[in-house]
C-alpha cells in the first residue's frame, strides 16, 4: 500500500478524510504510511489532535525555583510562558498580549517581577492579571483582560501543560509517575546543562526511535557500557530484573514497570556492576539526587506520549523534550539535572556528567534523520515491528493511530489508493 493519495466520491479528499482512510486500511503493528511522516496537512492534524490537545512536557520546576522565574517554549506556533507566581505556584499562560496579540515575553528564560508587553506596555503580574494598560479605555474591565491561562501540572518536579480548553485526565500518569519519581527530589535539583538538537525528522520517528533499543548495540557504544537491554513486552521474564524489582520495592522504591494508555514508567537495573550511566558506570555526581541511601537503584525510565522521556539515575537525571516544528522537523532538548547543592569541579565534572547522553542523543539524531530520508522515498512501504523488542514502538503507534482515528472520525466513504 502506498496510500498517499485518495479520491473520495470523485473529488480530492480532505486531509482528514485521507488520514481516516489510511488509518482504517493500515496493517496493525507496522510503521505508518509515508504521509504520516511527511505531509504538512497531516502534520497540522497531528498538531490539532495531539500537541494542542494533550498534556505536553514543558520543563522542570527547578528551572523556576523562585517567584518571578520563568521560561518560555513553543508548541507549534503557540508560545507559552511558564513561571512561578508570588504564592510560589507554577503557572502557565499563552504568550500573547490581550491588547492586540503581540508576543509579551521574547526571552527564553529569566526573572521578572511582571510581564510587560513591549508594544504598548500593557503589564501583567505573575498571576497573569492585567495591572497596567496605558491606552485602555478607563471604562474597560481589566479583570477580563488577563493573560489567558494554560493548564499546568507539576508531577514530582516535572511540569506538563495543556493548551486545550478542557484538558484530558492526567491523573493516571500522576498516580504512577509521582510516587516513582518523588524519591529523586527533582524539585530540589538544578539543570546544569541543556542541549537542543534540531532534527530533520517527523516527531513520530523521534518517539519511535526512543521506544526501542534494537539499534542500541550498534548505534550507541557509549550507552551500551551500562544500559541493560531487556524484553520490553515482558521484563518480569528476566530473573535479574525480577530480583532487582523485589529489592527496590522492598526498600520503598516503586520500580515495577507500569503502563498507561500514553505512558510507561519503570525502574531498570544497569548491566551488573554499574551504578550510573557514565563511561565507566560509576557515579558522575558525588551528591546524589534525593535521599536514597543505596546508590545501586538503577534508573527510573519514563516515557509520556507525545513529548518526552527521561532517565533518573541515583546521581543525576536526564529529561528529554520533543517538540515538532514541521512535518519533517523536530526540536529535541535534553536537560541534565543534579542536586541543587552539587558543585561543579567538586562534586561533578561536567564533561564526565554529560558525555554519554550527549553522544547518545546525537547518534539518535542521525538515526532519525536517516529514517526520515528513507520514508520520503516513493519506494517506501510500511514495514513490520518486532513483537517483543519493538513492543514500545508499536504501542506508541497504536496509541497515535487511536488518537487520530478519534479525531479524524470514521472513514465514511469507500476510497482507493492510487
Ligand atoms: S499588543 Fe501588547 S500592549 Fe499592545
Ligand atoms: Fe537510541
Amino acid at each position: 500500500m502506498d496510500g498517499d493519495l485518495f479520491e473520495v466520491a470523485g473529488s480530492r479528499a480532505s486531509a482528514r478524510e485521507r488520514m481516516a482512510q489510511l488509518l482504517r486500511v493500515r496493517s496493525p503493528h507496522t510503521s505508518l504510511p509515508r504521509s504520516f511522516y511527511t505531509d504538512p496537512e497531516f502534520f497540522r492534524l497531528d498538531m490539532q489532535a495531539v500537541f494542542e490537545a494533550r498534556w505536553i512536557f514543558a520543563g522542570l520546576s527547578c528551572q523556576i525555583r523562585e517567584p518571578g522565574d520563568f521560561f518560555c517554549f513553543e508548541i507549534g506556533e503557540t508560545s507559552v510562558i511558564v513561571c512561578r507566581d508570588r504564592e510560589r505556584h507554577v503557572r502557565a499562560f499563552f504568550n500573547t498580549c490581550r491588547h492586540r496579540g503581540s508576543i509579551v515575553v521574547d526571552q527564553p528564560c529569566g526573572h521578572k517581577s511582571s510581564f510587560v508587553c513591549p508594544y504598548h506596555h500593557w503589564t501583567y503580574d505573575l498571576g497573569g492579571r492585567l495591572v497596567r494598560a496605558p491606552n485602555l479605555d478607563p471604562a474597560a474591565d481589566k479583570s477580563q483582560l488577563g493573560l489567558r491561562p494554560v493548564h499546568i501540572r507539576d508531577i514530582a518536579g516535572l511540569i506538563y501543560v495543556c493548551l486545550a480548553d478542557e484538558a484530558p485526565d492526567i491523573e493516571p500518569l500522576a498516580a504512577v509517575l509521582a510516587p516513582a519519581a518523588a524519591p529523586h527530589a527533582l524539585a530540589n535539583g538544578k539543570v546544569v546543562h541543556s542541549v537542543t538538537l534540531h532534527e530533520r525528522g517527523n516527531w513520530k520517528l523521534v518517539m519511535e526511535n526512543a521506544r526501542e533499543c534494537d539499534h542500541c548495540q550498534a548505534g550507541h557504544p557509549e550507552l551500551m557500557n551500562t544500559l541493560l537491554i531487556f524484553d520490553f513486552a515482558d521484563p518480569w521474564s528476566d530473573p535479574y530484573i525480577a530480583s532487582f524489582w523485589q529489592r527496590c520495592e522492598a526498600a520503598g522504591l516503586p520500580s515495577v514497570t507500569r503502563d498507561g494508555a500514553d505512558f510507561r514508567v519503570g525502574r531498570m537495573p544497569f548491566k551488573e556492576g554499574n551504578l550510573s550511566i557514565t563511561m565507566d558506570g560509576q557515579p558522575a555526581v558525588a551528591r546524589r539526587l534525593g535521599d536514597r541511601p543505596d546508590p545501586d537503584i538503577g534508573s527510573l525510565r519514563f516515557t509520556h506520549y507525545p513529548s518526552m522521556f527521561g532517565h533518573i539515575h541515583a546521581d543525576y537525571a536526564i529529561v528529554v523534550q520533543m517538540l515538532p516544528k514541521s512535518a519533517e522537523e523536530t526540536t529535541v532538548t535534553c536537560h541534565w539535572v543534579v542536586h541543587s547543592e552539587a558543585v561543579e569541579g567538586v562534586d561533578y565534572d561536567l564533561e564526565r556528567l554529560v558525555q554519554v547522553w550527549r553522544e547518545t542523543n546525537e547518534q539518535d539524531r542521525r538515526l532519525v534523520e536517516r529514517n526520515q530520508r528513507g520514508v520520503r522515498s516513493v519506494g517506501y512501504r510500511p514495514g513490520p515491528y518486532a513483537e517483543a523488542s519493538e513492543h514500545g514502538v508499536w504501542t506508541f503507534v497504536e496509541w497515535y493511530a487511536r488518537t487520530m482515528q478519534e479525531f479524524a472520525g470514521p472513514a465514511a466513504c469507500p476510497a482507493a489508493a492510487q
